[in-house]
């Protein structure tokens, strides 16, 4: 069994799943596995010329591949229906690619109207946090105890370890480092680990990991109720030259400058192999750089001068570095 996993190391929105979509092209994958969160997620993704955007369902699908949506989620299924009707008219065989794990835990109405009423922290309204709450309570229920779900559901012990073909997984997380329940500015987090670990809770054995995808972008953004842009108008332009505005909920995102403290701990914590650093052309369109690191900010002439200081800190011979911009590849 061979696994490479798709992490983001800030919080989220960081180009995981135009990472996922370039894999699954070139790759050869038997799997692709959703490893954490709901519908809070927000997958957007470039197909055949389209703008996608699916909540729950992982990205294989686009290519023929398997596409499961493992126990360590959670399910809305009213969206995961519509979810799978989208892709159908789009032309996409989602009724035979995709699945759902036995025990992986379902979004109620009653979580969903709880977390509506959330304004502590800024969540996504899409009842993850209840969820959680009743998973880890023991209250909660499971997909393979949803009816309407029973066409699609598996069990992924005996799909991924009693498989006739050799098992080549890629793991999609949600979220992001900086807004996993532990490794976050807690209580600004989202209710689920977001994290390599977390992909195999999964059920793949760690020595199944082969690449770790960290992917970061060249400035950070934030969705929540905690103040956290920068206050500099220069935020507004990154906002709108890198429309970072939810995929989601539609909500602007804070921006703010790189942590490096963030990025670093995130590299480590993950065991990031392979580093993609997204949108350099935005600050380059915005014509300024900087970096909060060692308790200062270092600001930047050019995006040359950035990333030869991004690599400095990096030690390239275990790590590789891409850096992308919003129309490139991988
Ligand atoms: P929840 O996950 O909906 O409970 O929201 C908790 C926090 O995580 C809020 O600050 C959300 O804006 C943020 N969040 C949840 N999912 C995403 C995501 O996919 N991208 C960015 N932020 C997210
Ligand atoms: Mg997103």
């Amino acid at each position: 069994m061979i696994a490479d996993v798709v992490v983001d190391l800030q919080y989220g929105d960081c180009g995981k799943g135009k990472v996922t979509h370039a894999l699954c092209k070139d790759g050869d994958y038997t799997h692709v596995i959703r490893y954490n969160g709901g519908c809070n997620a927000g997958h957007t993704i470039y197909h055949d010329g389209r703008r996608v955007i699916t909540h729950h369902i992982p990205a294989g699908v686009f290519f023929g591949i398997k596409s499961i949506i493992g126990p360590g989620c959670v399910i809305e299924p009213n969206q995961f229906f519509s979810e799978i009707k989208q892709l159908e008219e789009i032309g996409i065989n989602a009724r035979d690619l995709v699945f759902v794990a036995k025990n992986t835990h379902v979004i109620t109405k009653e979580h969903l109207r709880e977390d509506q009423a959330d304004s502590a922290i800024g969540t996504t309204k899409r009842g993850n946090g209840p969820a959680y709450r009743a998973k880890y309570g023991r209250t909660g229920q499971r997909a393979e105890e949803v009816t309407s779900l029973k066409d699609f559901i598996i069990d992924i012990y005996e799909e991924l370890h009693n498989n006739e073909k050799e098992v080549k997984i890629l793991f999609e997380g949600a979220q992001g480092f900086g807004l996993d329940i532990d490794w976050g500015d807690y209580p600004y987090v989202t209710s689920s680990h977001c994290t390599t670990a977390s992909a195999l809770l999964n059920g793949v054995p760690p020595q199944a990991i082969r690449n770790v995808y960290g992917v970061a972008k060249m400035y950070e953004t934030y969705v929540g109720a905690k103040s956290f842009e920068g206050n500099d108008p220069i935020f507004d332009k990154i906002r709108e030259i890198g429309e970072e505005y939810g995929a989601t909920t539609g909500r602007p995102r804070q921006c703010n400058w790189m942590h490096w403290d963030l990025l670093e701990k995130g590299i480590k914590v993950n065991g990031v192999s392979k580093l993609i650093i997204n949108k350099v052309d935005v600050l380059e369109d915005v014509g300024s750089w900087a970096i909060y690191a060692d308790e200062s900010k270092q600001t930047f002439d050019s995006t040359q001068q950035m990333k030869a200081w991004i690599l400095d800190r990096i030690s390239t011979e275990d790590i590789s570095v891409t850096f992308s911009g919003k129309k490139d590849g991988i």
